[in-house]
């Protein structure tokens, strides 16, 4: 890289408040930054680097040409300039183009619920979701969306998701007999496991008759389709034409094809009335706009089927991954879930109204996802010139409000790269910025199924946690890879043993 193009990208980051050296901020910078060989004041283990949760050494420089693409196409994250933990607003140019990075609460609530009507979903979102979900609750904007989010909405209401929780733990319990049939010491891929787990939870919830689909080839497509989403991001940001090659484009094609037959599919079971009296899709076929009266298509049921399938297990899967990941590293984290288990369940097996009373599992879950957020960036573009941070942005300008960055950014948390469940104990979480921390998003358009992810979550970590002692192939690191959602790149190797 010159040094004259090194200045200039400097020179583009507009900095609202820096953390300037040797003011507070800094300082928790760089404690941050140096402090992952301390030892671990829960656990009272030997600590050292073999032992941090894994974090994502960003590039103080921007990178170019072969570089950026490799690393964009490899895990787009890891091209993320080093300004974003540190700054509250950044605006980075990247391969000739502008890329506004939003940090700091204020900003965020801006970009998501006050000026929420000026934000689209984007070119992203068009070129890595719409070609499979089309335009569904998730891909779809303007009055599209808010009338599917309407339909949508009373499926979601607690009611609903609470008659779901013996679904969950019914889901959870086949697990835990499939893996106490394992012999002592098996190896398992744990995102792999939760992947397959919450695919029977998501089908349940959505249609009747979950063993008619093939959850195996369903979910190969699925990660056969995202792991090409790297170069279609990468096409996208180089403003190439999407029908451009790449490798792996063949395979990515063959995955949507297959996605949709099991859309349609969906939908003949809908149309026939074999979806299941109170599931999901039972609902969606006989909702209409409240304004217009109008009912869904056959596209329409379709694109959200596959948006609903994959929306709600791939990153409810990825929480539980993560959280099982950190616990086998914070083992008396691991100790105090069980302690709680016990006493609220008093020995008995887990149910639906045991499952809100689990609030330090909850706090350890909300903590696996700030370090690990399965949706690690919000994607927005404005549809019209606007003014942020005394900014001016103009129509069309990619802005990332990058929540892996905000859920580690020296402004917001104190030694943010530390594994901390207490930072979720009701009084300190009430303290927090709203928008500091939003693995579900925020506004309008916060994620529909929020509530459900959290109670399937915790239902299903306490079932295994309770008979399943899992410890992390040793001398494995992970490693990130954000492919949409933010997964172990090569799976999550344990070690099962039974408790
Ligand atoms: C831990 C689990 C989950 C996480 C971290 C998560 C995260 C998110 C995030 C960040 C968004 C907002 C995206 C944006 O603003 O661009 C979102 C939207 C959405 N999520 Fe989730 N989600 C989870 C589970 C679920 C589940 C279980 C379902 C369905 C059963 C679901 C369905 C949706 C849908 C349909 C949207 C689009 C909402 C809209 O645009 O109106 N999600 N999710």
């Amino acid at each position: 890289m010159t040094l004259a193009r090194d200045r200039a990208y400097h020179h583009k980051l507009v900095i609202g408040q820096r953390a300037r050296p040797g003011t507070f901020a800094a300082k928790i910078w760089h404690q941050s930054a140096t402090q992952n060989n301390r030892p671990d004041v829960q656990d009272m283990t030997t600590w050292n680097d073999a032992f941090a949760p894994i974090r994502i050494e960003p590039p103080e420089r921007p990178l170019w040409g072969l570089r950026w693409l490799r690393t964009v196409v490899a895990n787009p994250m890891e091209a993320w300039p080093a300004a974003i933990y540190r700054e509250p607003f950044v605006v980075a140019r990247s391969m000739g183009r502008n890329v506004v990075f939003v940090a700091a609460p204020e900003l965020i609530r801006e970009v998501l619920l006050n000026q929420a009507e000026v934000f689209q979903k984007g070119e992203l979102s068009e070129r890595t979701l719409k070609p499979v979900l089309g335009e569904a609750i998730l891909t779809a904007d303007g009055a599209h969306w808010r009338w599917q989010r309407r339909a949508a909405a009373p499926a979601f209401r607690p009611e609903h998701v609470f008659a779901l929780v013996p679904s969950i733990l019914a889901a959870a319990d086949r697990r835990r007999a499939a893996w106490q049939a394992l012999p002592e010491g098996a190896e398992i891929n744990l995102s792999h496991e939760m992947m397959r787990t919450t695919f029977d939870v998501i089908l349940d919830a959505l249609l009747m008759g979950r063993d008619s689909l093939d959850a195996e080839g369903i979910e190969k497509a699925i990660t056969g389709y995202l792991s090409s989403t790297g170069w279609m991001m990468a096409i996208a940001l180089l403003r190439l034409p999407p029908w451009l090659p790449y490798p792996g484009a063949r395979a990515a094609r063959r995955a949507r094809l297959h996605l949709r037959d099991v859309a349609a599919m969906a939908v003949r079971r809908v149309r026939e009335n074999r979806s299941g009296a109170g599931r999901l899709m039972t609902l969606l076929a006989a909702a209409t706009d409240p304004s217009t009266g109008r009912a869904m298509d056959d596209q329409d049921l379709a694109d959200n089927f596959l948006t609903f399938m994959a929306a709600g297990h791939e990153t409810t899967a990825l929480a539980l991954t993560w959280t099982f990941y950190l616990l086998s590293l914070h083992p008396a984290a691991e100790q105090r879930i069980l302690a709680e288990i016990e006493n609220v369940t008093g020995g008995e097996p887990v149910t639906a109204e045991h499952v809100p009373r689990l609030s330090f599992t909850g706090q350890v879950i909300q903590e696996a996802m700030r370090l690990y957020p399965p949706a690690p960036v919000i994607a927005r573009v404005p549809r019209r010139e606007i003014t942020l941070a005394g900014q001016v942005i103009a129509p069309g300008t990619l802005t990332y409000i990058p929540t892996y960055a905000v859920h580690r950014h020296a402004l917001l948390w104190d030694d943010p790269d530390r594994f901390d469940p207490e930072r979720f104990a009701p009084h300190v979480a009430e303290a927090r910025d709203r928008y500091a921390y939003l693995p579900f998003g925020a506004g309008p358009r916060i994620c529909i199924g929020m509530s459900f992810a959290l109670a399937e979550a915790a239902a299903i970590l306490a079932t295994l946690l309770r008979s399943c002692h899992l410890r992390l192939r040793p001398a494995y690191r992970p490693r990130m890879k954000m492919q949409v959602t933010l997964r172990p790149a090569g799976g999550m190797p344990m070690r099962l043993s039974p408790r």
